[in-house]
């Protein structure tokens, strides 16, 4: 008897990975994509919204709704990163204008109707970017958090420090509060952070497979990831950049690639020089109750394995 396919809604900031993520998601039956909330972070909001639908045609999904969420953090300044991901957020090959339309209304008011609509622990959330979108919506209705089937997020860093400051990750750093109030929400979290997506690296040869698929979505992520690459290629002259986002779309279809610890994770609001940074319990020095899933290793053959021959499927 197969599983029914698994609900999740990805809150994203296209992005390349993101976008690779998004069709990772859309190549996979035991995936049912309820919708796309856009949030903004690695380019402003009328960029990931616009990025968002881009994708869904490029999967031949226009037919899965992308809303609009949240054009700021709670509390601080945005924060972008077109130094990654270039101005349009998704450089590299040319796209078509999307001719779908954004879903009408808010896409955090999109989060709180669904999970009010489905059952109970029946919608996983999947969030690739800054966590604005999912802390507003447990902001705004309180009871929703507890409907929550799990939260599988990339974000974050340990052994790995940070991407943005020498001490946070992007997605964590561009809102910290909203990830201070996820992590003390008491849903059940995955994390994915750049302790293991920086072992996921898009070398030439895993490029060269997307590219061999033949096909335009192949052809489209290897673009992206040539174009994504060069950055962080530069930084830490490894051969390739990590693959962010689609870990946590990976990890849904295979959790047995990848290796982790509960431990508990928090994080820093108060300080300047800190902001943003996990404080990840990795080592149990403190009595801190575990809130998270925090995810180490991966089997790097096995996810580039699983993630080609998905997205030879599109
Ligand atoms: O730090 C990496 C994360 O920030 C990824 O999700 C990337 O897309 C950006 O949002
Ligand atoms: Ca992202």
């Amino acid at each position: 008897m197969t599983q029914p396919p698994r609900k999740i809604i990805i809150d994203t900031d296209p992005g390349q990975d993101d976008a690779i993520a998004i069709l990772l998601a859309f190549a996979s039956p035991e995936i049912d994509v309820l919708g796309l909330t856009a949030v903004a972070g690695n380019v402003p909001l009328a960029l990931t919204q616009k990025n968002a639908r881009i994708i869904c045609e490029l999967a031949g999904r226009s037919d899965v709704p992308v809303y609009a969420g949240c054009d700021r953090p709670l509390e601080r300044k945005l924060v972008t990163a077109e130094h990654v991901h270039g101005k349009t957020g998704l450089d590299g090959p040319a796209m078509p204008d999307p001719v779908m339309p954004l879903a009408e209304g808010h896409g955090v008011d999109f989060i709180i109707e669904t999970l009010r609509r489905e059952a109970a622990h029946t919608v996983t959330l999947c969030p690739l970017g800054p966590l604005t979108n999912i802390a507003e919506a447990f902001r705004r209705a309180p009871d929703v958090a507890g409907r929550v089937q799990q939260i599988v997020l990339m974000g974050g860093a340990y052994f790995e420090v940070g991407n943005i400051t020498p001490a946070a990750e992007f997605n964590i750093y561009v809102d910290p509060e909203a990830a201070d109030i996820v992590f003390r929400s008491g849903v059940p979290i995955v994390v994915m952070p750049l302790d293991v997506t920086h072992k996921v690296l898009t070398t030439r040869a895993r490029v060269e497979a997307f590219r061999a698929l033949g096909t335009e979505v192949g052809r489209v992520c290897a673009e992206w990831s040539d174009f994504f690459e060069r950055f962080d290629m530069e930084k830490y002259g490894s051969e390739g950049a990590p693959l962010h986002d689609p870990t946590v779309i990976a990890y849904l279809l295979a959790p047995g690639l990848f290796r982790g610890r509960h431990i508990n994770v928090e994080i820093e609001v108060q300080s300047d020089l800190t902001r943003g940074m996990t404080v990840a319990d990795w080592w149990g020095v403190t009595d801190r109750p575990a809130n998270a899933l925090f995810i180490g290793d991966v089997d790097a053959e096995g996810f580039f394995a699983l993630l080609t021959e998905r997205l030879g499927r599109l």
